[in-house]
């Protein structure tokens, strides 16, 4: 197929962007280069840069591609800096995200894959988290999620669009060509990693007094390459559908420094800070519904073994894609 790949310069995209190369399909990539590297873009893969915020260019890219089917990455994912700053989640999030949408309609394509988020849930009453529990999210960046999910419903209904959101869990860990490398890193992972690779003298913890076995907060962290995998299952849907992406097992920021700490043989000192604003407790997928329904299984479901891939990325790019 022919698709058109929204950030698929970033961390998640890129790792797509070669899985969907390894099973054929013909990639253009749409960035605004904000997050993006272009070495993240493997070849044959081709790169436009454009921002879906500006509707005349993303629809000129999507017109002059004619893809068969849209993936859509691009946007603004930081819960603590969408509390400070709501608007360019909104714009970005729901606005550019509608530009893209209009654009692919336009000239006639109608499969659409998004990039959600379980930031749409906030705090959950149940755990694990399956597809039916309420969407009440606690930030910005949940919420301007869990509008576009919205908005696709109604293309649906309008354009008969088919669509798959999937709401992330955690994405973490590296394929061996694509890692993580933000500007600014605010990931727990990483910056745990470049404490172990001497970039920063200590791990900053935020809180520890949360309602959970050791006070700090838990995550469902699932495998980038796992991730792409459910991209590309959700291609060969015919029918629209909402589906949590986790493993389905939870850790604590300890669990994952103590992981780290065994992983790379350094001892990773941490302190303990204040909360950090918009942060739940516990996150954790129940992944049955994308088991049952798309057959998506996580290859990489051990803490360890994403920590490592991450690790093996981090050490071989220590200033990232600039190493
Ligand atoms: N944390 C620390 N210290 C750090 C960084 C993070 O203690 O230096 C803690 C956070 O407070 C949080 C946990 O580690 O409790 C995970 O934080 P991340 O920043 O790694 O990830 P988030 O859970 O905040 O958010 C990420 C993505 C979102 C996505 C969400 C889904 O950034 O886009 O996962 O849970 F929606």
């Amino acid at each position: 197929m022919r698709i058109f790949v929204t950030g698929g310069a970033g961390y998640i995209g890129s790792v797509c962007v070669e899985e969907l190369l390894k099973c054929g399909h013909e990639v253009l990539v749409f960035d605004n280069m904000e997050e993006g590297h272009q070495r993240a873009v493997v070849s044959p893969a081709t790169l436009t840069v454009g921002d879906i915020n500006n509707f005349e260019q993303v629809n000129a890219a999507v017109s002059g591609f004619k893809p068969e089917a849209v993936i859509h990455f691009a946007g603004k994912a930081l819960v603590g800096e969408s509390m400070t700053n709501p608007y360019v989640y909104y714009q970005t999030n729901v606005m550019g995200g509608t530009n893209l949408l209009e654009a692919a309609v336009r000239v006639g394509c109608k499969k659409f894959v998004f990039s959600s988020s379980c930031a749409t849930y906030g705090l959950p009453e149940k755990m694990p988290m399956d597809e039916r529990i309420p969407q009440r999210p606690i930030n910005p960046y949940g919420h301007s999620k869990l509008i576009f999910e919205q908005v696709l419903k109604w293309y649906e209904q309008v354009h008969g669009v088919t669509f798959t959101a999937l709401r992330y869990f955690n994405a973490a860990g590296a394929s061996k060509v694509n890692g993580e490398d933000r500007k600014i890193e605010t990931h727990l992972i990483p910056n745990v990693l470049d404490v172990a690779l001497g970039k920063k003298d200590h791990m900053s913890i935020f809180g520890n007094e949360y309602n959970t076995p050791d006070g700090t907060c838990i995550r469902d962290y699932v495998h980038v390459i796992d991730l792409a995998d459910a991209h590309i299952k959700a291609l060969d849907r015919a029918s629209s559908g909402f589906y949590n992406l986790g493993s389905g097992d939870g850790y604590s920021v300890l669990q994952v420094i103590e992981t780290a700490r065994k992983i790379t043989g350094h001892a990773i000192p941490a302190k303990m800070m204040p909360p950090r604003p918009g942060d739940p407790p516990r996150l954790v997928a129940s992944a049955n519904k994308v088991k049952m329904d798309m057959g998506w299984k996580p290859r990489f479901n051990k803490l360890s073994t994403i920590i490592e891939t991450a690790w093996e990325w981090r050490k071989a790019h220590p200033n990232g894609y600039n190493s």
